[in-house]
């Protein structure tokens, strides 16, 4: 049960505020009866706005095939994000939708977007070793010793101490690789050929886990179930 308010504006109809003026103004139903005390408690499930059924009261989970030139910020001095491509009330929920892990500005592919933080943290904890795979271009020949250098557990990056996870390295045509790595550090994959005195020109993400973005256009996101990652 939550109070009608709190409901709305958390699910990003409006603010708390201009709750109470829809509610007078007879627009919420509950058990199909006009709502008029916006402090009252009701079940998600009940609650109607203009006679429809509430927008995703349980959560939202989401599958973005991310474009070049978005940030994963909603801080709006990085510049335009990824948070625009989503529907205006998705954009006002609270607990905010959010990204599960970040893709930079630079790199286009698999994301993942959710406003359940449980699942946010559980998905990017290093322990759950989720393998994420991404496809890069470089500006030169890529040497076969790479695969063993990025398989041995002993690749240091600039400046950290700790050595990076086993990553598997295929090498699919001189200067293009598919990467799959289990952590998420800041830059990893461009670091990560950056020791080799490689930069990567091109990065795509394709798989999280066992998704894969299928047809899905770039700048489209589709639904997932928000049991999707409880499922056996
Ligand atoms: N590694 C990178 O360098 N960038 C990303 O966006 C993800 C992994």
């Amino acid at each position: 049960m939550r109070r009608l308010d709190q409901l709305l504006a958390s699910l990003g109809y409006c603010s708390r505020r201009d709750a109470r003026d829809w509610i007078a103004s007879g627009a919420v139903t509950v058990r199909g009866d006009e709502a008029d005390d916006f402090g009252a408690k009701a079940v998600p499930a009940d609650v109607r706005v203009d006679g429809e059924p509430l927008d995703h009261p349980d959560g939202l989970l989401l599958l973005l095939n991310k474009p070049l030139g978005l940030v994963c910020s909603h801080d709006g001095r990085e510049g335009p994000s990824v948070y625009s491509l989503l529907p205006e009330r998705w954009r006002r929920r609270n607990p905010p939708v959010t990204s599960i892990g970040r893709l930079d500005k630079d790199t286009s592919g698999l994301l993942l977007l959710t406003d359940q933080s449980p699942l946010v943290h559980r998905l990017t904890s290093p322990k759950h070793k989720v393998p994420k795979l991404y496809r890069a271009t470089v500006d030169r020949d890529l040497a076969p010793a790479l695969i063993e250098r990025f398989a041995s557990g002993t690749l240091r990056l600039e400046d950290e101490e700790k050595p990076c996870a086993p990553a598997e390295l295929k090498i699919v045509s001189p200067r293009e690789a598919e990467l799959t790595l289990t952590e998420g550090r800041y830059h990893q994959v461009r670091r990560m050929f950056a020791t080799g005195g490689i930069t990567v020109l091109t990065l795509h993400r394709e798989q999280f886990g066992a998704l894969e973005l299928g047809d899905l256009a770039l700048g489209a996101w589709r639904e997932l179930p928000l049991d999707y990652f409880s499922q056996g």
